[in-house]
């Protein structure tokens, strides 16, 4: 089994986590289910950088040691993603002991190798980046990314990492290896600034006490950036390795130079052992990274990352594992950043995003599909709370919860919701299983090419496909007759196997809600154990299954507060208009022609119909309203059998706010007319066939 070891940046803590911190966490857990999925023995790095200037001052102003101040700071990080189902295998904290340990030997080791020397430091710096500018790359005498905070100049004796040897081996690594910065676009613009040249830079600070101490020198701190790179040698178990392998090698190669341009790509060698002192402390992951496994894990095979810190992790990065004589990682992506309006999240402008808000609204699940399914990744997208209830009403309750709902609903409506075995297919079925086997491999071809987007277009092919095959094959005729039943089950097999591939390849996007389709089909396991394989073979549910129908996994959003309040308003409006007399007098009992084009009539064709359990009057109907499936709750089970609805053309109030009816969500209202003592009730219908969606006026 091929090993997948993937890292995601470390977020300083001296904020809550935001929608930006969320977006990274939610596409490194895809990948990492995904790969998990795909058979990967893998391991899934994420967590915390403490040791920033900014957490000192924050944690003075709060009265509390720096220590305290980021326990509590990773408490809200570790629940946020815990919310956001993402299931790392270790959160590191730069505080953790084997990562102090870790950064010593790495310092310790370059410092031997001799590519750290002392020097003097006099420069800007931007808290907020921590990061020295040089003074061509302030605008305006402020730091670019940072306009409204003010840089600071900064004087002290450091010591400095011999950056600029790197030069041509850094350029040498990123010509043979193109794969080691994606995507494109970003590579250029690294190769480029390499090739204005490198300048040394400063890895101490005199002036700082919260941080790791240099170990050449105490009285200094790891420059913060140096310190949070190394985590992914922590987290891959490099403190045990190098405990372990240290006394050997010390003296072996402790002295001499790496030979810089040599083959960085190899695996770990003989001579990749470090002179470590200090024990290894695992950690809290420490059993799944720890002792022995850094030879297994590293080098890293993908460190995800945001397009703002590209640099530190294709320059700096690589430099320093090459000046400690270690492999480098096989690639670092850089994504595009979540906008609100085109423009960068801001506390100040107060467009910070809680995803944690968002989940509690929404759900984990319509937050991670919309994220991947609207940000191409790698590019820069914004958010908004419509796109996110559009996709959640119309991918996710529409699509994905209508195909379950019919699903299941025929299945226990015309097969004692067992599932059948199949009977013979003809083309209409066969090119719906083509199409699920064709998306198996496409789909898994953008997944492992970090097409999250184009993924999900692919797999809702399938979905979409089943939705139609379900109107074209109408499995409520089919079960009239005898003769027809083979054909039946074809079908009713069929789109369960559709939803089965379906949860699969759905299972690193949306976790929760793959798991309850794969409930509701009544399938052993978890979507999760079939691994990608079970997506690529055609048959694997047992006939005799026993679907277990649930509730709708994504019930429909109501329409928009806003939208309510804004008709309220205009009846209001009406109203005074008619008590004040003005110039358009509207009598008590009379609408305006304005007001009855507020009701949104629609023919809707009825596609399935079904008593509702424990409630003689109601009848549960699915209609099609042209663009879409609804669900619609009518009390006119004493007058119409589901039998005698099924295929007839109704009229319906499509814009009606949902309701839920004995626990079932109506999705609009059916017209009928009604005789005076209410004991005749008869459905409207167009007098014509005339198609589904037509506007009644
Ligand atoms: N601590 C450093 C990373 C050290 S990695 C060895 C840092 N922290 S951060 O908290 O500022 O950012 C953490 C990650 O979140 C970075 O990859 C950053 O690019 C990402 N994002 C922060 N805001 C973002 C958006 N608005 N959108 C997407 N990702 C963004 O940098």
């Amino acid at each position: 089994m091929s090993k997948f070891y993937l890292t995601t940046a470390i977020d300083y803590v001296n904020g809550e986590p935001h929608l930006g911190h969320a977006y990274e966490k939610i596409a490194a857990d895809v990948i990492a289910r995904f790969k998990r999925l795909a058979g990967y023995d893998t391991f899934f790095l994420t967590g915390t950088d403490e040791h920033s200037l900014n957490v000192a001052r924050k944690a003075h102003a709060e009265g509390m040691s720096p220590k305290e101040f980021c326990d509590k700071m990773v408490d809200a990080f570790k629940r946020a993603w815990e919310k956001l189902d993402i299931k790392y295998d270790r959160f590191i904290r730069t505080t953790d002991a084997d990562h102090v340990a870790t950064v010593q030997d790495i310092v310790r080791r370059a410092n031997e190798r001799g590519y750290i020397y002392q020097g003097t430091y006099s420069g800007w710096y931007c808290v907020s980046c921590e990061a020295f500018l040089s003074e061509s790359q302030l605008v305006d005498g402020r730091c670019p990314l940072h306009p409204s905070k003010k840089v600071e100049w900064v004087e002290e004796k450091n010591y400095f990492f011999a950056l600029s040897r790197f030069q041509d081996a850094l350029l040498d690594h990123i010509e043979k290896h193109p794969e080691f910065i994606l995507p494109e676009t970003r590579r250029n613009e690294i190769v480029n600034r390499i090739k204005e040249g490198l300048q040394d830079v400063s890895i101490s600070r005199s002036s700082m006490e919260w941080g790791i101490p240099l170990p050449m020198d105490p009285s200094q701190v790891v420059y913060v950036w140096f310190d949070a790179l190394i985590n992914y040698l922590t987290g891959a178990g490099y403190a045990a390795f190098a405990a372990k392998t240290g006394a050997q090698e010390r003296g072996a190669d402790a002295n001499t130079p790496a030979g810089v341009g040599a083959d960085t790509s190899t695996r770990l060698g003989a001579n990749a052992g470090t002179g470590a002192s200090a024990g290894p402390d695992a950690g809290p992951g420490g059993d799944a990274a720890g002792s022995g496994c850094f030879e297994k894990w590293w080098p890293a095979d993908l460190h995800i990352i945001g397009k703002d810190i590209t640099w530190f992790h294709c320059v700096i990065w690589p430099a320093t594992l090459m000046a400690a004589g270690l492999p480098l990682p096989r690639t670092v992506f850089g994504h595009g950043f979540v906008n609100i309006g085109g423009a960068r999240m801001s506390k100040s402008e107060g467009t910070v995003v809680d995803p944690i808000k968002l989940v509690d609204e929404y759900g984990a699940d319509a937050l991670r599909y919309y994220l991947m399914r609207d940000i191409q990744f790698g590019r820069d997208g914004d958010f908004t709370i419509e796109g996110l209830r559009e996709r959640y009403n119309s991918d996710l309750a529409n699509d994905l919860g209508n195909l379950l709902n019919r699903t299941v609903a025929m299945t226990e409506r015309f097969l004692d919701g067992v599932v059948p075995a199949p009977g013979v297919r003809d083309a209409r079925d066969d090119a719906l299983v083509a199409n699920a086997l064709r998306v198996a491999q496409t789909a898994r071809d953008k997944m492992e090419a970090l097409d999250f987007s184009g993924a999900l277009a692919d797999i809702w092919t399938i979905v979409d496909d089943g939705n139609k095959y379900i109107d074209e094959k109408a499995p409520w005729t089919l079960a009239r007759s005898e003769a027809t039943r083979g054909a039946l089950n074809t079908v009713m097999y069929n789109l369960v196997e559709a939803l089965r591939v379906t949860a699969i390849m759905l299972s690193p996007f949306i976790p929760g809600a793959a798991r309850k389709i794969w409930d509701q089909l009544g399938l052993d396991g978890n979507p999760e154990d079939a691994g990608w394989a079970g997506a690529c073979e055609w048959g694997r549910t047992p006939p005799g299954t026993r679907i277990r129908r649930g509730e709708p996994i994504f019930p429909r959003l109501e329409v928009e507060a806003r939208n309510r309040k804004e008709a309220s308003r205009e009846d209001k409006v009406n109203k005074t208009r008619t008590e004040s007399g003005g110039e358009k007098k509207v009598a008590e009992d009379l609408i305006t022609i304005d007001q009855f084009a507020q009701v949104n009539l629609r023919v809707a064709k009825v596609i399935d119909a079904r008593k509702v359990e424990g409630a003689e009057k109601l009848l549960q109907l699915e209609v099609d309203l042209g663009t879409e499936k609804r669900q619609i709750v009518a009390g006119i089970a004493r007058h119409y059998s589901p039998e005698e609805l099924v295929g007839k053309e109704i009229v319906v109030v499509a814009n009606l706010q949902p309701a839920r009816l004995r626990g079932i969500v109506s999705q609009g209202m059916l017209l009928a007319a009604v005789s005076q003592d209410g004991d005749k009730v008869v459905v409207l219908t167009p007098d014509k066939e005339i198609e589904p969606g037509a506007k009644v006026r």
